[in-house]
């Protein structure tokens, strides 16, 4: 049902006006119990979003949203297994993934998936422990030190970023290398400083045939044979992928290969054999407290009440954010170097599921879905971007995650770093105006004439909406809860939007063209159909 249809979404739009023009520092100066009134918690977790541009009263429609939206049977559908994934006949069971043996059944058509499940994670802590134990040996005898993913989006996006947020965490004598881009300069990089007798393919693709992944796979193959020989190849590649028949038609050993199922999407499947490289970076046991923590965050999602649900609560600040106060992006800024990837790991998860134009009936929507996402991680960004949110006249909400323990015991950072933090979404709530600008200056023996000068320049309006997030630490166990929070935020807008977030039809017309445009390039078909635009790369490139 096209939500703006819903009641709760007309008396939403009603308090727009209101909610558009009041400021966060007045807010917090009518309310002394804001911060206890607009925050919520779970384990040592504390999300705080009284610096977003709400109120009680608002949150109270947005609740009635999430009912009239009939998220709790949708959250039902998606547990029963039932094809919430209309558009490709999918289910979406990557819940299934972390779900613990002896828990009772996940049901998929009728079939119980976590022996299936249980056995794939069984199969890779085996694997896991051959090469960590160097037992697993090259093709001249010599153990793995390098591990190499080769794989895109889904493929590489999650386990790449959990390497990096689990770096404190790392086996100390394997490296894992993440090779993803068509363009020859990541792979041939990445080979640039590895041995063919030490290295270890990981060719993820839970299709098998996603043009990126296959043009790596084979060049990393040719590579190895070339040093090698044909024989090399069964010790120096596996696999992962749903597509058990196109990994043996490459050459890859049937036994070399984990398998995951077309329940899984690709954004989701970090949590499945796509992890393997996780695994081998950080160790079974790690990976496996990861995917605790993802389960006690479904078990958070399945049962606590929408007010105190913390994926309920972001995906509605979400709508209220998008759809009421008419932002088109949020910045996602961990001040955590360890996760500088998670915006581009969500970019993904976000945009690629909830950027839909027709709602679930095909009607075509009528409000925006999920805004843009994008960020770094501070300290860094603040000396980049940060001028444009503080003074650029945008509305750009902002979400801050801040664990109150460092990944690495450095004496002397980890205060600062939250002190700029906090200071951060204070100066975006407060904003300074003209008046306590000047009277700042006059105080620091500026002369009243420079004063007048530069006031403008210095005040700010501020007024700017910011979530906190703060973690107690980074480890396998947060880290995996993180995830599946996202995961559940982006499931509960999707059901307020009534869009199916679990295909990606819009990434697939780029892929089409490109197969066209190929033998053009190669000069095997003429270009006489294309625009005078593409036309006219394609001859100058062609020109040399
Ligand atoms: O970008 C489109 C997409 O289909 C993603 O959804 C997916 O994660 C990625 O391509 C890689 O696909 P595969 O794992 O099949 O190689």
């Amino acid at each position: 049902m096209n939500p703006a249809t819903r009641t709760a979404w007309d008396a939403l739009t009603n308090n727009a006006a209101r909610a558009r023009s009041v400021h966060l520092r007045d807010l917090f100066a009518a309310d002394g119990q804001r911060f206890a009134k607009l925050t919520a918690t779970w384990n040592d977790w504390l999300l705080d979003y009284s610096k977003q541009r709400i109120t009680t009263a608002d949150m109270t429609l947005l609740l009635d949203l999430w009912h009239s939206a009939d998220v709790a049977g949708w959250m039902g559908r998606m547990r029963g297994g039932d094809t919430i994934n209309h558009t490709e006949g999918r289910a979406a069971l990557h819940i299934a993934l972390r779900h613990p043996a002896g828990k009772g059944p996940i049901l998929h058509a009728g079939h119980d998936v976590m022996p299936a499940v249980h056995a794939e994670l069984e199969k890779m802590r085996g694997f896991a422990a051959q090469i960590h134990g160097r037992h697993w040996r090259g093709a001249t005898g010599e153990p793995i030190t390098d591990i190499v993913n080769i794989g895109i989006g889904g493929s590489d996006l999650g386990p790449r970023m959990a390497t990096q947020a689990l770096a404190a965490f790392r086996h100390p004598e394997i490296r894992v290398h993440y090779v993803a881009n068509l363009d020859s300069a990541d792979l041939a990089t990445t080979l640039a400083t590895l041995q063919p007798r030490t290295t270890l393919f990981v060719v993820a693709s839970k299709t098998f045939t996603t043009q990126e992944t296959m043009q790596n796979a084979t060049s990393a193959r040719h590579w190895l044979v070339q040093a090698l020989g044909e024989g090399a190849v069964a010790r120096h590649f596996v696999a992962v992928s749903t597509n058990l028949a196109e990994v043996a038609r490459f050459g890859i050993d049937p036994e070399n290969a984990f398998a995951f199922w077309d329940w899984v999407g690709g954004r989701y499947s970090l949590w499945s054999a796509i992890g393997l490289p996780l695994v081998l970076a950080v160790g079974f046991d790690n990976f496996s407290s990861m995917l605790a923590g993802a389960h006690a965050m479904d078990e958070h999602f399945f049962s606590a009440p929408p007010a105190e649900n913390l994926p309920a609560l972001l995906a509605l600040l979400e709508i209220w954010n998008t759809n009421i106060l008419g932002a088109g992006n949020r910045a996602l800024l961990p001040y955590s170097q360890s996760l500088g990837l998670l915006p581009r790991y969500l970019q993904q998860l976000e945009m690629e599921s909830n950027g839909k134009p027709v709602d679930r009936q095909g009607k075509p929507l009528t409000c925006a879905t999920a805004p843009i996402l994008w960020g770094e991680p501070g300290t860094n960004g603040q000396h980049a971007f940060y001028q444009l949110i503080h003074q650029g006249g945008r509305l750009i909400p902002c979400e801050f995650i801040a664990c109150k323990k460092p990944d690495f015991a450095l004496p002397g950072h980890h205060e600062k770093l939250l002190a700029n933090c906090f200071a951060q979404s204070e100066a975006l709530m407060r904003g300074r105006t003209l008046d306590e600008t000047a009277a700042e200056l006059l105080a620091g023996g500026m002369a009243a004439e420079q004063v007048a000068l530069l006031a403008p320049y210095r005040s700010f309006p501020g007024n700017q909406p910011s979530t906190t997030l703060l973690l107690p630490r980074l480890d396998p166990y947060n880290l995996g809860a993180l995830l599946a929070l996202y995961e559940h935020k982006v499931f509960v807008a999707s059901v307020i939007w009534d869009i199916n977030p679990f295909d990606q039809w819009g990434v697939e017309y780029g892929k089409q063209l490109a197969s066209r445009l190929l033998p053009v390039i190669l000069g095997t078909t003429s270009g006489e159909h294309l625009d005078s635009s593409t036309a006219g790369l394609v001859a100058a490139c062609r020109k040399g």
